[in-house]
């Protein structure tokens, strides 16, 4: 028993990302000087076209609490920027404001000091009905594929401006969703070649928060979609969350969780104390990259990246995000003064963060508290599981001396994770009818699967190595036939 907590703080305690705050060089852009053109512009025209909006928040529990948290800020900041509430559609589990363990009922905060950014979020798609599905259907405006919901969808035409936020885990060509199967890399791209191909929008601009998503557009977003994307990570990090229990800053004490992921606080606290009508994308890009970056340390941070339509990056951002009028004598361009590196935790261990905090704070004659242990101790030893038998898996189809490092291999950039992408899907749920489901935790494991593929590996041949691998694994708890398969 006193085993396993012990060596799971310890593993918890070498993955955590800490490092001490450290002075960084300020931004420096350019002064007040203003030319002709942004005094006109920041004076108010009208806008072309209807401003969109789609937010995603592919999790729910509330270990995950910063995805949900993100996206009731994103709403608020669209909201006081002048975006219509029936041109916002919103997908969340929600399942955070009446939760049990909230310490303020009622209200979500995404900030230490933050005010509540739940009053108001139009509950469009939440529990069931936020799937990968509903999001395709929601963006190419077919009311009719809709699953449930409000039934709000992506109406546009020709001359409207469409803005995309998604917040949550993922993995290599995978984002995830509280509801399975998750969305994968190629059917979302298909999705905007579809939306491009209905001429239904002038341009849009996406914003993604998930580890590793960079892969999701690597060497398959196309140039000429009128599409740019900015992600929070490369094709293979981890993205970080922020304002985490006992860290700086810190949530507040009775908060367990951590309250936001940092390029996606980076991009929002930016344009709050920003005039967006004289800020362009491309300067919010370098600001939310520096900030991510933990301020180009890269301890603790990641590599914020763009795709797609470059052209679109000289434009400005209250086309997509709106203007704040209470924002239009800003003229600063500088960063917020919290220019020191925040201490920050990796996506895939924020849960068990969660959990330990949780533990420590239940009473020690508290039947919960073993209740609590217990998961700890099963989801550190279905983790451990999935490591294991991919590596095993590896070993059995290459050889022990060649596994890892097939598995392990990083495509150069440019090129995608995989040449086919329903082969990746196939060996998804071979492993996972032998092996059990891949969680949150195990989507980081794609990338294996994506060079299995690669390496023309069959089917057949991936079977018989799964049962090889896992062959007498037999646990309910993490069977697909009760979770769903991950694709
Ligand atoms: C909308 O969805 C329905 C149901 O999935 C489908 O049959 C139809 O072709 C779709 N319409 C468009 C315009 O894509
Ligand atoms: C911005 O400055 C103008 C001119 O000084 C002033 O009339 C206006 O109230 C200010 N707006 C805000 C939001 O501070
Ligand atoms: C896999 O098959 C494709 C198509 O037949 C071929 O071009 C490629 O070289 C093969 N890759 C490996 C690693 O064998």
């Amino acid at each position: 028993m006193a085993r396993f907590p012990a060596s799971g703080f310890l593993l918890l305690l070498s993955l955590l990302c800490m490092q001490t705050p450290s002075r960084s060089a300020r931004v420096g852009w350019e002064s007040v000087i203003r030319m002709p053109t942004e005094e006109a512009s920041s004076a108010g025209e009208e806008v072309a076209g209807t401003r969109w909006a789609v937010l995603v928040a592919g999790s729910s529990g509330y270990g995950n609490y910063r995805h949900q948290a993100d996206v009731c800020h994103a709403y608020q900041v669209l909201k006081k920027g002048g975006l219509k509430e029936e041109n916002i559609v919103v997908l969340m589990y929600d399942d955070l404001a009446r939760n049990p363990l909230n310490p303020r009922p009622g209200i979500i905060i995404n900030h230490p000091k933050g005010q509540d950014v739940y009053a108001g979020v139009p509950k469009d798609y939440t529990g069931k009905e936020v799937t990968s599905e509903n999001l395709y259907a929601v963006l190419l405006g077919n009311r009719s594929a809709v699953n449930g919901g409000s039934g709000k969808v992506v109406d546009s035409k020709p001359n409207d401006r469409i803005f995309i936020y998604y917040s949550d885990h993922g993995g290599p060509g995978v984002l995830g969703m509280p509801n399975l199967p998750y969305l994968y890399a190629d059917d979302f791209i298909s999705m905007l070649q579809k939306k491009h191909e209905s001429n239904s929008y002038k341009e849009m601009v996406i914003y993604v928060e998930a580890c590793e998503s960079g892969s999701i557009f690597e060497g398959i977003m196309p140039e000429d979609l009128n599409v740019y994307v900015t992600t929070a990570s490369n094709a293979e990090e981890s993205s970080w969350g922020t304002y985490c229990p006992g860290m700086f800053p810190s949530a507040p004490p009775e908060y367990f969780t951590c309250l936001g992921d940092l390029y996606s606080v980076a991009w929002m606290e930016d344009s709050e104390s920003h005039n967006l009508k004289l800020e362009t994308i491309e300067k919010q890009y370098q600001m939310v990259k520096q900030r991510t970056s933990n301020y180009n340390t890269y301890a603790g941070g990641s590599h914020v990246m763009e795709y797609g339509t470059k052209s679109i990056k000289s434009e400005k951002l209250y086309l997509y995000q709106g203007f704040d009028p209470s924002n239009a004598n800003v003229t600063d361009n500088n960063l917020p003064e919290t220019t020191t590196a925040h201490r920050v935790i990796n996506q895939r261990d924020a849960d068990l963060l969660f959990m330990w905090k949780l533990y420590e704070q239940l009473d020690d004659s508290s039947k919960n508290k073993m209740e609590v242990l217990k998961e700890i101790q099963e989801t550190i030893n279905h983790r451990l599981h999935l490591d294991g038998s991919i590596d095993f898996i590896g070993k059995l189809i290459f050889g022990s001396a060649k596994g890892p490092s097939i598995l392990g291999d990083v495509r150069s950039s440019g090129q995608p994770l995989v040449d086919d992408w329903d082969c990746l899907k196939s060996m998804v749920r071979i492993f996972e009818s032998h092996c059990g489901s891949l969680t949150q935790y195990g989507m980081k494991h794609m990338r294996s699967f994506a060079n299995i593929c690669n390496s023309n590996v069959s089917m057949k041949g991936m079977e018989a190595a799964c049962v090889g691998a896992c062959g007498g694994y037999n646990s309910a708890k993490w069977s697909p036939l009760s979770h769903g398969y991950s694709a």
